[in-house]
């Protein structure tokens, strides 16, 4: 047996079916890889809804330039990282006021602000807490690349603001007190394999932050390039040659630095999956066998309440069975099965008719790509069954990295209600 599975069969012995396995290393690689090529030009953001395990992001923190929350819970787990609040910037639709108040109270580096009536309700808490607080303007374009993978420009959408109202949102924030406008960013898309679309759609980006600052005749401190950097989940899709990106993207950035109004210009690229996907594996247990009108099935201890995405239920159209491994009989000769896991309902199949290695009762799959939106991104509470642990394995070592103990509420979850009085907003 080659000493992955191997590795794979003992850290599921010891710690049981379902874990999800976390390498340390090949995250250190990734990051390694990316500023070998971005370097130069760009800082990274790690986008902490990707996977907000405090252990890996302690991993990181050396990595990167920010690490990008999206509630105040994953504010709370920066800071737990180690990270000084004025690394974390804080994007996201729908924030609760509760959530602004503490992040601003946290002295947080930048709030991400999706709306004007954010803008307002951000000027109202920092005037309240008597700071100024610094905001980037996350600007929603109007157009977009084709071939991009998910996008959502152009659309009506909760993120950010319509670059058709990009003058007039740039004259309110400037407008209000107690908000410093030092930059502006942009996230429209998402799990892009194709290198074009990407350097396409950072020329988009670029254009509308050079409307933005110049309008507002500002020199932007900070621009966020919304990565979209993919991963391939299945099929036969070639992998991101991030390189690529890289050779069409940089002189793009270049030709932004040589106006003087952007020289100085902090340039970062935002992304979560492409960082830590493929540095993660869901291992799941064969808990039993059914032989059903000609299909071979294998009962797995997980299905989609521990990985949504692998199941094909996070924005999948056409559900694909992801890169599997039997770990447990790597050698033996493949069939094909059709993968389900424990929940009551027929939409929990993990797999069908895939190619294994014969696959028996006590046999541990391993789903590759897993390290994004896996656990966190999935209804781990659907039937009660226990949630997975998470380990990380760095060199020889191997670090039990189990959460649930830090799922309690806080009190700006328990203050989740706060609410600024209607008067103070018409101000
Ligand atoms: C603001 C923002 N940044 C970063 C990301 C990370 O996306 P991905 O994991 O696809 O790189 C997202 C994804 O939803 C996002 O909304």
């Amino acid at each position: 047996m080659q000493p992955f599975e191997s590795r794979m069969t003992h850290v599921a012995a010891q710690f049981g079916t379902p874990l999800y396995v976390y390498d340390a290393d090949e995250l250190t690689r990734r990051f390694e890889h990316l500023k070998q090529l971005f370097g130069q030009h760009f800082g990274v953001s790690y986008a902490v809804k990707a996977n907000p395990n405090v252990e890996l992001l302690r991993r990181m923190l050396p990595h990167v330039a920010t690490f990008d929350v999206s509630s105040y819970k994953e504010v709370e787990r920066a800071l737990r990282a180690g990270c000084p609040a004025e690394r974390i910037t804080f994007s996201g639709p729908a924030k609760r006021d509760a959530e602004i108040r503490g992040a601003v109270a946290q002295g947080v580096g930048e709030l991400v602000l999706e709306s004007l009536a954010e803008a307002r309700r951000a000027d109202y808490w920092a005037g309240e807490l008597g700071v100024r607080q610094s905001v980037l303007i996350r600007i929603n374009p109007s157009t977009g690349p084709r071939h991009f993978g998910v996008s959502f420009s152009g659309r009506a959408s909760q993120f950010g603001i319509d670059d058709e109202v990009l003058e007039e949102a740039v004259d309110t924030v400037l407008g209000l007190r107690h908000l410093n406008l030092i930059g502006f960013h942009i996230y429209s898309g998402t799990n892009s394999l194709n290198p074009t679309a990407i350097a396409e759609n950072f020329a988009i980006f670029i254009e509308l932050f050079r409307r933005a600052a110049k309008h507002g005749d500002i020199r932007p401190e900070k621009l966020v390039f919304g990565s979209g950097f993919g991963l391939t989940y299945g099929g036969g899709d070639a992998p991101l040659d991030i390189a690529a990106v890289a050779e069409l993207a940089l002189p793009l950035i270049d030709d932004l630095k040589s106006d003087p109004r952007f020289a100085h210009s902090h340039c970062v690229l935002e992304m979560g999956r492409w960082l830590i996907g493929p540095a993660g594996w869901l291992l799941t247990g064969v808990v039993g066998e059914k032989h059903t009108r000609g299909v071979d099935m294998r009962l797995c201890d997980a299905g989609f309440n521990n990985h949504l995405a692998a199941c094909g239920m996070m924005g999948t159209i056409i559900r694909r069975n992801w890169h599997m491994m039997n770990v447990s009989n790597p050698d033996a000769v493949p069939h094909k099965y059709t993968l389900v896991g424990p929940l009551c309902t027929t939409i929990d199949v993990l797999a069908t008719d895939i190619m294994l290695p014969e696959v028996r009762v006590g046999d541990v799959i391993a789903v590759e790509n897993s390290g994004a939106y896996g656990l966190t991104a999935s209804p781990t509470r659907f039937i009660s069954h226990p949630e997975p642990a998470e380990i990380v394995l760095a060199g020889n070592e191997v670090i039990d990295a189990t959460e649930s103990a830090l799922n309690h509420w806080t009190d700006v979850d328990r203050t989740g209600r706060l609410r600024m009085a209607e008067t103070s907003l018409q101000g």
